[in-house]
């Protein structure tokens, strides 16, 4: 041991490793810096931490806490990471380090550091009962949000349990068994490529022309104050950017603004943002009942009704008040951008901006880019996003765009499954076992029927070549069954949420059935995902995203689609392309959604996979 004591200063984010490292000294002490941060983020990367950071960080701040950041893989900000006893002072970061040598000082002459050693080597002494019940609750935690798919939290939790109460030597031994076999693991190298993909894309200009400059954006206006315009309203003014509000119904307006006001309320009850902070940015919200005002936006999105003529009108209107160089945007999440710039004078300016609902709690958006769209409009609409700390994806005009495009195929498929005898709650679990977070059938109760018909009918005639004709959703749509929002639709509702089974739909979707027959949970999954697969490689070839981790992203983030799965793409290179190609020849008879795509069918001739890095013939067989 070193015969003087030993400081970490910590200014700025100390993640991982860094952490871990700092752990290791008698005293932490961190600078007042805004982005200082301290944790053990490794759980989230399916690792834990493996350099004695379960064990330091568990002897630090006792067990129970110390289980709780790691397996969550949370950091805390300096104000909380002193009062957990993380460090053991926070300073202004110009004095980080004279406060450092004081401490330092101040051990050496106390001795203090010696008694700190010590106990930092010793079992944290939990009594067996203490031990059961405490390890008891947080197993229960942990595996309640984990649903048996992600392996690193549980580990980590394991090697505190097994390592706290005995000396340090022996926890660090606990934690390096408990560590080395998540190194290299698939779900690990998944969820790492995940981080990756997730850093590219806040990196990503949007555009490959690196001397395209993107306009600085002032102001934004946002027309339509319904679900979709007051979400993306309340978006930018959280972040700084003023937005005149726009509707043409002085009740939708009144609605608009109430809802922003809402929104940011409720994050100051939840701690994310101050009084002052929801003030101010309520501030920056401004409204009108027509579009004279937009003469000095910037940038205009328009998420009025789902009307193409009542848009392109709509587009004439505005287009002539706003000031040279501004961008027109649409939140359409169905309409063809290129068509539509036809109708608008400056198509280089005109562009797809979709936001997914609900807007305050979703990450995506996909930034269309029209025929004629411009760079400098796309790379302008893509640093907006990002400043709204909203993750963009650009994606070529065609039906769906990207997201939709891609989920359809699997929301359809389970609606060619419930005419062929499989149950609601059958088809939702074979999805949810997968990793998603709710099943195709509730998904559909939750977008609403009525737009997932109208949005499959655009989706299916634009593909009919493989899109499976059904009948169920004009049936419940018929019956005045929307989904949540009506309080039933395939399940029924007596409050949002999940939803109970409905004998009396039994009854409805017998009529629809053809041959009804039991299906295997193996088939269900397969015919779920197979479809979404094809469809994604077609994407992908046809040069819809710029690269695989385009599509991957916008699954993660559009509709939750397992990051520990790595994507659609990344999934089917885990599967090896081999496997992926025999298991779509089982089903080749339903049709061409399950016919391998020419891409698919070269990758795997050359033994390659969508990714350069893919694992072939992986170690995950099971779908
Ligand atoms: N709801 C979703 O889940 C979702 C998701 C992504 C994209 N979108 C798209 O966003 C757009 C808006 O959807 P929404 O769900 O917010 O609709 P909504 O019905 O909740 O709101 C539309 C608002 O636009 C107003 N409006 C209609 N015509 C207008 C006009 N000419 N001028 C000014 N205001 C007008 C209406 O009064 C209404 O308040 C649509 O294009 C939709 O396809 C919706």
């Amino acid at each position: 041991a070193l015969p003087f004591p030993t400081v970490a200063a910590i200014d700025g984010a100390c993640m991982g490793g860094g952490t871990e490292l700092s752990l290791g000294f008698d005293y932490r002490i961190a600078g007042s810096h805004p982005k200082t941060e301290i944790g053990l983020p490794e759980t989230k990367i399916g690792l834990i931490p493996g350099w004695g950071g379960t064990q330091r960080l568990t002897r630090l701040i006792g067990p129970s806490l110390a289980a709780e950041m790691i397996c969550a893989g949370e950091t805390v900000k300096v104000p909380r990471a002193r009062q957990l006893g993380i460090v053991f002072d926070v300073v202004p970061s110009d004095q980080l380090l004279e406060e450092s040598r004081r401490l330092l000082q101040w051990a050496n002459q106390s001795g203090d550091y010696r008694e700190i050693r010590r106990r930092k080597k010793l079992p944290v002494g939990l009594t067996e009962e203490q031990m059961t019940f405490t390890f008891a609750v947080l197993h229960a935690q942990v595996s309640a949000k984990t649903g048996g798919h992600y392996p690193a939290p549980l580990a980590a939790l394991n090697a505190i349990a097994k390592g706290c109460n005995l000396p340090l030597e022996d926890g660090l031994k606990a934690e390096t068994e408990a560590f080395l076999p998540l190194v290299g693991s698939t779900i690990s190298r998944n969820l790492i490529a995940v981080f990756f993909m997730t850093q590219r894309l806040q990196k990503d200009p949007g555009v490959a022309d690196a001397s395209v400059k993107s306009r600085d954006v002032g102001q934004v206006g946002v027309i339509g104050a319904g679900i979709m315009g007051a979400g993306i309203a309340g978006a930018n003014v959280r972040r700084g950017v003023p937005a005149l509000l726009i509707d043409a119904v002085p009740a939708g307006l009144e609605k608009g603004v109430a809802a922003v006001a809402k929104s940011l309320q409720g994050r100051v009850e939840i701690g994310r943002m101050t009084i002052p902070e929801a003030t101010a940015a309520l501030a920056r919200l401004s409204s009108s009942l027509t579009v004279n005002a937009l003469s000095d936006r910037d940038v205009v999105i328009e998420a009025i009704v789902e009307n193409e003529a009542a848009k392109v009108k709509l587009y004439g209107e505005v287009e002539k008040l706003l000031p040279p160089g501004a961008i027109l945007t649409s939140n359409t999440s169905t309409i063809s951008i290129t068509r539509m710039a036809k109708s608008v004078k400056a198509p280089e300016r005109f562009a797809g901006m979709h936001f997914f609902n609900p807007v305050d709690r979703m990450q995506l958006v996909e930034v269309i880019r029209g025929e004629k769209t411009a760079d400098a409009t796309v790379s302008t609409l893509v640093a907006l996003a990002k400043h709204i700390g909203k993750t963009p994806i650009v994606v070529r005009d065609c039906p769906g765009f990207l997201v939709n495009r891609i989920l359809f195929p699997y929301l359809n498929e389970s609606l060619v499954m419930l005419e062929e005898g499989a149950s609601p709650r059958g088809l939702d679990k074979a999805a949810t076992a997968f990793g998603m977070p709710m099943g195709p059938v509730a998904l559909n109760d939750l977008v609403g029927l009525d737009t997932s018909l109208y949005a499959g009918r655009v989706i299916n005639t634009a593909f009919a070549d493989r899109a499976a004709n059904t009948h169920i959703l004009e049936d419940l749509v018929a019956a005045g069954r929307l989904g949540q929002k009506t309080g039933a639709g395939f399940y029924t509702y007596a409050k949002p949420g999940r939803g109970a089974d409905d004998p009396a739909l039994a009854a409805m979707l017998k009529k629809h059935h053809k041959d009804p027959r039991e299906i295997g949970m193996e088939e269900m999954t397969d015919r779920l995902f197979l479809p979404m697969l094809t469809e994604a490689s077609r994407v992908l070839s046809e040069g819809i995203v710029r690269e695989p981790g385009d599509v991957d992203m916008g699954l993660i983030l559009g509709i939750g689609f397992p990051p520990f799965r790595g994507g659609i793409l990344r999934w089917a290179d885990t599967v090896g392309l081999p496997n992926v190609l025999a298991k779509l020849k089982r089903y080749e008879h339903l049709g061409s959604r399950f016919q391998p795509t020419e891409q698919m069918r070269r990758l795997a001739t050359e033994g390659k996979g969508f990714y350069p890095d893919a694992q072939r013939g992986g170690d995950l067989l099971e779908v």
